[in-house]
């Protein structure tokens, strides 16, 4: 049996446990994408049918890909950045890059996100909630404009930076092992009491039962799939890369990449089961919904939930309280990767590294701070990235080293069939469903439909 770390280059930290990893990696996947995009992109028409599409993408399309994510974190021990070189050999290197400059264009604008939901946290815990939709528009517009967004956007960053600078076991698995079980609860608790609203049966129908099967060729909810599914799995960009590498042999990937996979999709269906009946039980948010994105949670919620007073107010609250620790532990996994890679290339130490990554995402975020135009196309981009990522991953651990693929699985006790299937899937499915997926994408997000 080959010794799959004697390649690795330097002796580097490794979690604490297994489950310590899959928390993480949960921790990670678990974020604004389940609580905000997949709420958002199901009532932006697609319904049932986008839900379906979404399950059948994580399924057969992005699980090889997360694993083949893993592997190739795991069989180098090095960064997203060097990974793909040491794996693939010097072509490879531009895969490198493209994973860096992701993971910093994304917590760029997930920073700002999460400095919203810091500021309306604060604000409904301090001042209450917003009576009217016009009250709730001039909050938001307050939170969402001028100093206070770079105040948030600076603080999540700061946080962010701090539990990185602790390192794996210390920082980023620490986090992740009180805050999931946290999480969970919390996000059940919610849903449990939003199914005691008047309007939750009409919520549910609305999220889960609106099969409108003409969606299928529609190309706004064919990409608001693909991007939901690789968004939401922190697919695409070397996250796993980055998280795997601290694994030794013992993981079994396929099984854990399951679980990752089913705790994301089930917060996202429940994180749907708390908006739903909400949005359905107050008509002053149905009016906002669909307005922009910003306003279907940061405004509409808060001023639903305040026609029911203190029990508003509280778990107002709490969803918010939710959303940000989901946030963090999500945007510790961004910034992991040019960390590690600033590590892995440059030989700096850990808290160079996050004060330099920490300065380079905080300007990067700038320009889509200022302008909801640029923050709109900053997510478009991003969304081709992760799908380029996924494609560049399929290939290369699919068609060029399928080998160490294989012996990677086969060195952690996967079964032989098990084996066969995700190999597979990755050379066969998943690059044509994903080189699909961005081709629908790039049509829908270019207008071609009006040019053609
Ligand atoms: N998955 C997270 C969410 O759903 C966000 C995230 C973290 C992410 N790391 C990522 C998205 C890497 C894409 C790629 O909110």
């Amino acid at each position: 049996m080959t010794n799959l770390n004697s390649t690795q280059p330097r002796s580097k930290e490794n979690w604490n446990s297994r489950i310590g990893f899959v928390l993480a990696a949960a921790g990670s996947a678990v974020g604004l994408g389940n609580l905000w995009g997949f709420a958002y992109r199901s009532s932006q028409g697609g319904g049932a049918v986008f839900l379906l599409l979404y399950v059948l993408i994580v399924l057969l399309v992005c699980i090889p890909v997360l694993v083949a994510e893993m592997v190739l974190g795991r069989s180098t021990g090095s960064s997203p950045f060097l990974a793909p070189l040491n794996l693939g050999g010097r072509v490879w290197q531009p895969m490198g890059v493209v994973f860096v400059i992701a993971s910093c264009g994304i917590l760029s604008f997930y920073a700002i996100l999460m400095g919203w939901t810091a500021d309306t946290f604060f604000h409904s815990l301090f001042f209450g909630l917003p009576e009217n939709i016009q009250e709730a528009k001039s909050f938001i517009s307050s939170v969402s404009t001028g100093s206070s967004v770079f105040l948030g956007q600076l603080l999540s960053l700061l946080l962010t930076g701090i539990v990185v600078a602790g390192g794996i076991k210390g920082g980023i698995e620490k986090l992740a092992r009180w805050s999931m079980p946290f999480l969970f609860g919390l996000v059940i608790i919610l849903a449990v009491w939003s199914a005691t609203l008047p309007g939750a049966w009409d919520g549910y129908q609305d999220f889960l039962l609106k099969w409108d099967f003409s969606q299928l060729l529609n190309p706004t909810t064919i990409r608001n799939a693909f991007a939901q599914a690789f968004f939401s799995l922190s697919l695409g960009i070397g996250i796993m890369v980055a998280y795997s590498s601290y694994l030794n042999k013992k993981n079994q990937l396929p099984k854990e990449s399951l679980v990752i996979a089913g705790l994301d999709t089930s917060v996202g269906i429940l994180a749907g089961m708390v908006t739903f009946p909400i949005i359905a039980t107050f008509p002053q948010v149905q009016e906002a919904v669909g307005d922009s994105f910003i306003s279907t949670l940061f405004v509409a919620l808060p001023t639903g939930l305040s026609s029911l007073g203190f029990t508003g107010q509280i778990i107002t609250i709490l969803f918010f309280a939710l959303a940000f620790i989901a946030a963090l532990t999500s945007s510790i996994s961004l910034l992991e990767v040019p960390v590690s890679s600033l590590i892995d290339r440059f030989g700096l130490n850990r808290n160079k590294a996050v004060i330099l990554s920490t300065i380079f995402v905080f300007l990067l975020g700038i320009p889509p701070a200022l302008s909801e135009e640029v923050f709109g196309n900053y997510s478009n981009i991003m969304d081709v990235l992760l799908l380029l990522g996924g494609f560049l991953i399929s290939i290369l651990l699919g068609w060029f080293v399928t080998r160490k693929y294989d012996e990677d699985l086969a060195n952690s006790y996967t079964n032989i069939n098990v084996r066969r299937y995700l190999r597979f899937m990755l050379r066969w499915i998943s690059p044509t469903a994903i080189s699909f997926g961005l081709l629908i994408t790039l049509y829908d997000l270019l207008g071609l439909k009006e040019i053609l």
